[in-house]
């Protein structure tokens, strides 16, 4: 058992370097120890849908679970406590303390590339979705890091854009979900945002981090910097910022810092009063006594595949249905499955988010599987009718390592570049991934500064057919492909930049045409040098990294048209479409709320031969849907974590009915959002002039038609909702309302309760979502479902003459239903005295 440190005592023996040494990290992920007074490092690990271990680069693979909107798409408290306990289990078999997730931004406008992490547009939803995920993560007394603090919603120029916004928004949108599950599950640790707000970053914000987080909320626990996201050290120190990340610091350096000191600059009690939090921290995090060395292992408990499972099926919103779904397992016909998604597993967004998945279920294996299940024959017949991929694709399932393992390359690092007589070995070992992001490697033998060194990429390929390939390379460094000892890729000589890598870093992916013969095998190497030997983005401080992938060349005219042939005949044809990491991204935003590539047309001419087509989309937040008329059925699968192929087949097969509701508004076109006109940064700044009025508080004011509102989804069965009850229970009503599965089979409903005053002050949305429950119904079986609301979290809007939030003596209304734009019942409750309040 770990002793508690006594924070007092220490703080009166540790040197004053020492203080200073422990407010910022070690390394990537580690803080720093002090052995000689008993002060463990603590371990820190991304992240918002799972946990992905101490190491970056090829780590040990993890659970993914479904992306944050996806999570909030269950609409299910009790699950998502489960998905954080999980989470927390993970970590200690991680070695890990503190998990940099959950992230509560918003998503303002559907192209913030990291919209996907977060738990969507509404405050309400997101903040019990946050504190659901942050009381299970620390019910395994592992630390939850609700990150980014506060106004994180886009990626465009995220270190510098200086955010403009009333208070108003501030307080009733942005600030809430933090608000919320600081009030209802107190994580241990806070993230700042790497952004400005009026003029000043938010990690040296006395305003946010004092005034706001500490006095107004009485948050006690440690504050922490993104990383590289600290950009002072006094201003940051006297804001309480905790913890700079990563380390080593460039910004709490001894001898800068305690000069600092010495010359009154920093105050001791500063200094004092950082590392009490930290060391506070720490004694929160050797709780679980989860020890120094340990050796991280992948969790491959059946409980956990059989929570992504669930987590998964419960976050697939049905959209669209004609009565095509369920699909009969039993009935043998011809399924036709097309679509760039179809046969990889999209199970995150990219960026800090993803993980090496412990293992990838396909929409195509999951359909597969399903059918033979159900001892169906079926045919199952597959073209992928458009690419999807930025760059050329991961390839590594198709090779054999040098040791002769499939779906490997054998990776070789060296001190020295190719040509050099003895290139000091420095390591070697297989991966299975022809995308390698070095991120925070650090080549044994050499310094752990040397960003300088060499790695060869090989592997065998047995081509499958004879023809046209084409081969591309991308790189943070310098890179040659060969093949058969032919250099066949230049990106080396020659460097253009380009988008390699989420944080826009590298250059553009360089490619070449070469003919391959059906049946023989081909040596591709790829000699690659870090970072330092790039002739472009010479300013990124990392090792680097390199992408190659290959093939078989094509127009997408020919893809379509395979596509459209097998389509004809078919009784049914399953188009898997969406985005992908490479398009939904920490780095950037998207560029527009398109599906990229043929994907659109593919669809648009399938339902000219074949009236059967059902579309399975995967995305992390809206897409346009202009062929949405023309199809049967619509299944939204975000992106779905490990199980993402078992969940898509769950529901298309009626397996699970679907109970999931749409975390966001999918408007009809990008130019509907509230946000169209203000999104990105425009020479360093981005005001948020739709004020409070995003996704659904927007669409229904403005009377804005949207392709699936907010709350939305169906189902296979259907609920009535009746007998409404609304009971004053001293600070809070309790609203009641009895829900009946009037329909054939088992399902889940999800009952909303929206607030609106009758009459108001100042201008409000029509309605706010307040809170929320979920049933599980068996046929014809009906449950009274009561559900807590507070009155001053129903009634208040931030009132910025006051700079209070009021609560106004009246009428409200009660609205409860099943998607926003479907109210089923209705009452009121009044309110006898104006109040305002400050706080949680
Ligand atoms: C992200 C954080 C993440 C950190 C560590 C940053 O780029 O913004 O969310 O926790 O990296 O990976």
């Amino acid at each position: 058992m770990v002793k508690t440190l006594d924070v007092d005592s220490l703080i009166d023996q540790l040197t004053l370097e020492e203080k200073i040494s422990l407010l910022a990290g070690n390394d990537s992920w580690h803080t720093v120890p002090i052995p000689r007074l008993g002060i463990p490092s603590l371990r820190v690990s991304d992240g918002p849908n799972g946990v992905r271990g101490i190491k970056f680069f090829n780590g040990v693979p993890s659970n993914c679970f479904v992306c944050g909107t996806g999570l909030a798409a269950t609409f299910n408290k009790s699950l998502l406590k489960n998905c954080g306990q999980m989470m927390g289990q993970e970590a200690k078999a991680r070695g890990v303390h503190c998990i940099l997730g959950p992230t509560c931004n918003t998503a303002r406008s559907p192209l913030g590339g990291r919209s996907f992490e977060s738990y969507g547009e509404d405050p309400v939803l997101s903040g019990y979705a946050a504190a659901s995920i942050v009381a299970g993560i620390q019910s395994e007394k592992v630390s939850a890091c609700l990150k980014h603090f506060v106004c994180n919603d886009q990626e465009d120029e995220r270190k510098a854009v200086d955010t403009y916004l009333t208070e108003r928004a501030l307080r009733e949108i942005y600030m809430k979900p933090f608000q919320i599950a600081l009030r209802d599950a107190h994580p241990n640790v806070i993230m700042t945002a790497y952004n400005m707000i009026d003029g000043e970053h938010v990690s040296q914000s006395k305003r946010f981090l004092q005034q706001i987080l500490r006095h107004e909320w009485k948050f006690n626990g440690a504050v922490m910097s993104d990383w590289f996201g600290t950009y002072s050290t006094k201003e940051a120190l006297d804001a309480g910022l905790t913890l700079e990340m990563p380390g080593p610091t460039r910004f709490r350096q001894i001898v800068q810092t305690s000069h600092k000191v010495y010359s009154n600059e920093i105050h001791t009690d500063t200094i004092d009063q950082n590392v009490r939090d930290l060391l506070n921290l720490v004694n929160e995090s050797i709780k679980p006594d989860i020890g120094e060395n340990i050796v991280e292992r992948e969790n491959d408990d059946p409980a956990a595949e059989a929570l992504l499972r669930q987590s998964g099926a419960e976050a697939v919103v049905l959209l669209k249905n004609t009565g095509i779904l369920p699909l009969d397992k039993k009935t043998p016909q011809k399924i036709v499955i097309l679509g760039p998604n179809a046969k990889v597993c999209q199970d995150s967004g990219g960026g800090s988010a993803s993980m090496a998945a412990r293992y990838k279920i396909t929409p195509f294996e999951g359909i597969v599987k399903k059918v033979k299940e159900g001892g169906n024959k079926a045919t199952i017949e597959y073209a992928i009718g458009a690419h999807l991929d930025k760059n050329l694709p991961d390839v590594a399932d198709v090779l054999v390592s040098k040791g002769g393992n499939s779906g490997s390359i054998s990776v070789t690092f060296y001190q020295h570049p190719s040509g050099v007589e003895d290139r000091n070995e420095l390591t070697s070992f297989e991966m299975t991934t022809t995308k390698v992001f070095l991120a925070d490697f650090k080549a044994p033998k050499l310094d752990p500064n040397e960003l300088l060194y060499y790695a060869d990429l090989e592997a065998h390929y047995k081509a499958e057919e004879s023809g046209t390939y084409e081969f591309g390379c991308s790189c943070l460094g310098s890179a040659q492909l060969f093949i058969d000892g032919k250099l066949v890729v230049d990106n080396k000589t020659k460097q253009v930049r380009g988008e390699a890598f989420f944080l826009g870093m590298g250059t553009r992916e360089e490619k070449s045409d070469v003919q391959l013969v059906k049946g023989q095998t081909y040596h591709i190497k790829v000699e690659f040098g870090t970072s330092p030997t790039a002739l472009v983005a010479k300013e990124f401080k990392e090792p680097g990294g390199v992408y190659f992938g290959f093939r078989l060349k094509s127009t997408p005219k020919d893809e379509l048209a395979k596509a459209v042939q097998i389509a004809k005949d078919a009784d049914t044809v399953i188009v898997v479409a969406g985005l992908s990491k490479e398009w939904e991204s920490e780095g950037f935003d998207r560029p527009n709320m398109d599906i990229p590539g043929y994907t659109n047309q593919l669809i648009e001419e399938v339902t000219k031969v074949n009236s059967n087509v059902i579309i399975v989309n995967q995305s992390g937040s809206a897409v346009t849907m202009p062929w949405i008329d023309k199809v049967q059925a619509v299944v939204h699968a975000w992106f779905g974590g490990n199980e993402t192929g078992n969940t898509i087949a769950d529901v298309v097969f009626g397996d699970y009915n679907p109970s999931g509701k749409l975390s966001m508004t999918f408007p009809k076109r990008v130019e509907d959002n509230p946000a169209f006109l203000n999104f990105g940064s425009t020479n360093g700044k981005v005001w948020y002039g739709e004020d409070v009025y995003i996704g659904y508080r927007f669409y229904e004011k403005t009377k804005t038609d949207v392709l699936f509102p907010f709350g939305f989804g169906l189902s296979y069965t259907n609920f009535e909702f009746s007998n409404l009850k609304i009971k004053p229970v001293k600070s809070e009503i309790h609203v009641s309302v009895t829900v009946k599965n009037t329909g054939k089979i088992k399902g889940a409903e999800v009952i909303q309760v929206y607030v609106s005053p009758v009459e108001s002050k100042i201008p409000r949305p029509i309605k706010e979502l307040k809170n929320f429950d979920k049933v599980e119904l068996a046929p014809g079986k009906s449950v009274s479902v009561t559900i807590p609301i507070s009155i001053k979290e129903a009634t208040s809007y931030w009132d910025g003459y006051k700079n209070k939030w009021s609560s106004d003596k009246g009428t409200y209304k009660v609205l409860v239903g099943n998607s926003s734009d479907n109210i089923l019942v209705e009452g009121e409750f009044e309110t006898d005295k104006s109040f305002n309040w400050l706080g949680l």
